[in-house]
């Protein structure tokens, strides 16, 4: 089994930067959750990390870049785009844009689309590895498709170590839910794809009213899929009270006093850092049914519930 690495030094950085530049796969941190990482402009990496995550079809990739400059290379930037980007980059945004025909990211990369999927993380180690690599690197969450996004090195390296050159252990994600995805249309106006890590109050107060994804359309994003980041047992959601065949997702002050909870303090922030590992934690014990607390829609909890709601679906 491949090593995790836990120092980011600048020789770590180094040696993770040639393993990816010779089209091999790195899982490295981001502030939002661990990522698949894989040199953006190799068809052959990317169809490694296509494979390693066993993604059903290709789905198309976000491409991380180390700053709006770099981006510009690769996608048409309207000017609701650079808004987004000047208020919300380096962080947990995912813009997806018209692809400009001379980006040096392969077309597998966005799935044959004509958009592009670009994030400028604010992580100081994906940084370093974006400087060191001087290269887009495509990286979805690192785990195999259709389970948990992984917020630790070791649960990214229980899905993935086979597949990868090198695990980059950071410590645990801050923010721990994946980036907010805004598509930017012709017209210029934004639609929310997938809730994430910004709300859509701190997105809106920038972009205007966000539209938001067309329900039960084909799904442009994996994260659409109703099946997505589903832990083994199922789900029972709004729950009030713990019934006896059950383990308890306790939030703010709802759920036994003995149960994992997600924030005592009905701290939205802390729930969002807490929801995967949390859940990890409990499908792990082997329960066959997990019952979680409500979370309110505000703020953070459009994300939150939008994880736990496709978690719960179809199982
Ligand atoms: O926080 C994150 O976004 C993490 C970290 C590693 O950066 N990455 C992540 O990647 O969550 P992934 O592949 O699990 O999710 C990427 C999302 C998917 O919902 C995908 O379909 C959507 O972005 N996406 C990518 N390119 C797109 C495109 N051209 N059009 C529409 N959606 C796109
Ligand atoms: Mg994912």
């Amino acid at each position: 089994m491949i090593a995790i690495v836990q120092r980011a030094d600048s020789v770590t950085i180094a040696t993770a930067a040639d393993i990816l530049l010779a089209g091999e796969l790195v899982v490295m941190p981001t502030e939002t959750v661990y990522g698949l990482a894989g040199d953006a402009t190799n068809p052959r990496a990317i169809a490694s990390i296509y494979a390693a995550k066993g993604r059903p079809r290709f789905n198309p990739l976000i491409s991380h870049v180390p700053s709006l400059a770099e981006a510009r290379r690769h996608g048409v930037f309207s000017p609701m785009a650079l808004r987004l980007a000047e208020a919300f980059w380096p962080g947990p945004l995912t813009l997806v844009l018209e692809r400009r025909a001379d980006s040096s990211i392969a077309e597998l990369a966005c799935a044959g689309l004509s958009s592009v999927a670009l994030r400028v993380p604010s992580h100081p180690v994906t940084q370093a590895l974006l400087d060191r690599v001087g290269r887009p690197l495509a990286a979805p969450s690192a785990n195999r498709s259709g389970r948990l996004s992984p917020t630790r090195a070791e649960h990214a390296a229980e899905d993935l170590a086979g597949a990868v050159g090198m695990v980059l252990d950071a410590g645990p994600c801050v923010v721990g839910l994946e980036s907010s995805v805004v598509a930017i249309s012709p017209g210029d106006e934004a639609t929310l794809l997938r809730p994430g890590a910004l709300t859509r109050e701190s997105l809106e107060a920038v972009a205007g009213p966000l539209h938001s994804a067309p329900d039960g359309a084909a799904p442009v994003a994996p994260g659409m899929l109703s099946s997505h980041y589903a832990p083994r047992a199922t789900l029972r959601l709004r729950a009030q009270t713990r019934e006896s065949d059950e383990a308890f997702l306790a939030f703010d002050s709802i759920g036994p006093d003995d149960a994992l909870n997600l924030s005592r303090s009905g701290d939205l922030v802390e729930a969002a850092a807490n929801l995967f590992v949390h859940l990890r934690t409990l499908d792990a014990t082997g329960v066959a049914r997990i019952a979680v607390a409500p979370i309110p829609e505000s703020g953070l909890g459009e994300a939150i519930n939008d994880r736990l709601f496709r978690a719960a679906a179809g199982r």
